[in-house]
């Protein structure tokens, strides 16, 4: 019986290294902001995800449809939508994992901070009624402005006692994803193998791409870093500016997401080394609240992997990233010191 237990205990162990995982496989996921425009395709991603077991779709417009379409496809999730505000607490009961991309987005002209006044009420909504009805989930945030609409969630949770820092991520994916695409492009590299960390905030200068960390390594001009560089900052206002007034990216943002929930799927499901950026509640600098790469577990972020070494560009990239995020932040904590 001795060597059976051993045998049982080496087959499990197989198991466990084969499929990463002792979990359930199953979990349901609440997307908020179900009809917009990231929210279809990012409901649609999630749908052919064999990680998701109940796809939980909420909007204030359209999104019965969505769902009854969705409902469709042959493949495991169970598609439910919830329409208005008396739904949402259906919506979200049991959910492991909720993803907000509600809220206007923006048009040419406009800051990410131009959106504050219009997504901070609806962020902290939501919230509240996350707070109430599965505090235990993963809130990843894609509502901008990012910088301030994390601070929003992380006050509102902590009013009602369900903050847990190592479960709320704002959403900065659609950035790495970015500097992926243009590194592998400019060095003719094969971008699935491409990876590069992007620090900071979610806006303008507070994106800090850091180049010098990507994996494979690679190396540019300083002129061309520069050039890079700023095109990685402003790659959203370039969305913007092409859609020419009917929003901002969607799709290749749908694609983020569903990177970065398929990645705290997989670590709550308990796969090891599931490494991710995210902007979340942090030491690492002088800011509350800063993007690093976080090495993901069952809990959510279970160690903050740190800037790493900067080179002198990137360290300048830094120190000026630093007023406007710290402005963002503090905007974001006092809306909610002084409205709920
Ligand atoms: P959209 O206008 O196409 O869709 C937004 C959806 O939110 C709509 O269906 C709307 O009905 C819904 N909504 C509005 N108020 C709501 C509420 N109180 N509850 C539930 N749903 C509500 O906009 P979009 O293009 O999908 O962008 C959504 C947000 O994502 C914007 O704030 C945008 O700036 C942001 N965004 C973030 C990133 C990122 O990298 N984090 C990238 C792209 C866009
Ligand atoms: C992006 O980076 O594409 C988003 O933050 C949307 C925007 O307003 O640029």
């Amino acid at each position: 019986t001795a060597a059976m237990a051993s045998r049982a205990l080496n087959l499990f162990t197989i198991c466990r290294r084969q499929f990463g995982t002792t979990g359930s496989l199953a979990s349901k996921v609440a997307v908020l902001g179900a009809s917009g425009g990231i929210g279809q395709p990012l409901s649609l991603l999630l749908k052919q995800s064999p990680l998701v077991s109940q796809l939980s779709l909420y909007d204030i417009q359209g999104v019965k449809g969505v769902a009854a379409d969705l409902s469709h496809i042959s493949t495991k999730a169970e598609v439910s939508g919830f329409d208005g505000p008396a739904s949402l607490s259906d919506c979200l009961k049991g959910s492991r994992v909720v993803v907000i991309p509600a809220g206007v987005p923006r048009k040419p002209g406009m800051t990410r901070d131009d959106l504050f006044n219009t997504n901070a009420g609806i962020v902290a909504d939501l919230i509240t009624a996350v707070a109430k009805t599965c505090p235990k989930a993963m809130i990843c945030i894609v509502t901008n402005p990012v910088n301030s609409t994390v601070p929003i969630a992380a006050e509102i949770l902590k009013k009602h006692n369900a903050y847990d820092p190592r479960r709320l991520f704002g959403v900065t994916t659609l950035d790495i994803v970015r500097s992926n695409a243009f590194v592998a492009e400019a060095k003719g590299l094969d971008v699935s193998k491409v990876s590069v960390p992007v620090i900071g905030g979610h806006s303008g200068v507070t994106i800090i791409p850091v180049i010098s960390q990507a994996v494979p390594s690679v190396s540019f001009k300083a002129q061309d870093r520069e050039t890079l560089t700023t095109r990685i900052q402003n790659a959203g206002t370039e969305v913007v500016n092409a859609k020419a007034g009917a929003g901002s990216a969607t799709l290749s943002m749908a694609f983020a997401a569903e990177k970065f929930v398929d990645s705290v799927l997989q670590a709550i499901d308990g796969k090891r080394g599931v490494i991710e950026c995210a902007f979340v509640e942090s030491t690492v600098t002088e800011a509350p609240y800063f993007s690093t790469p976080l090495l993901l577990g069952r809990d959510g972020v279970e160690e903050n992997l740190g800037l790493g070494n900067l080179i002198e560009f990137e360290a300048k990239l830094l120190q000026a990233a630093m007023p406007e995020l710290q402005q963002n932040i503090a905007k974001g904590v006092k809306f909610v010191k002084e409205r709920y």
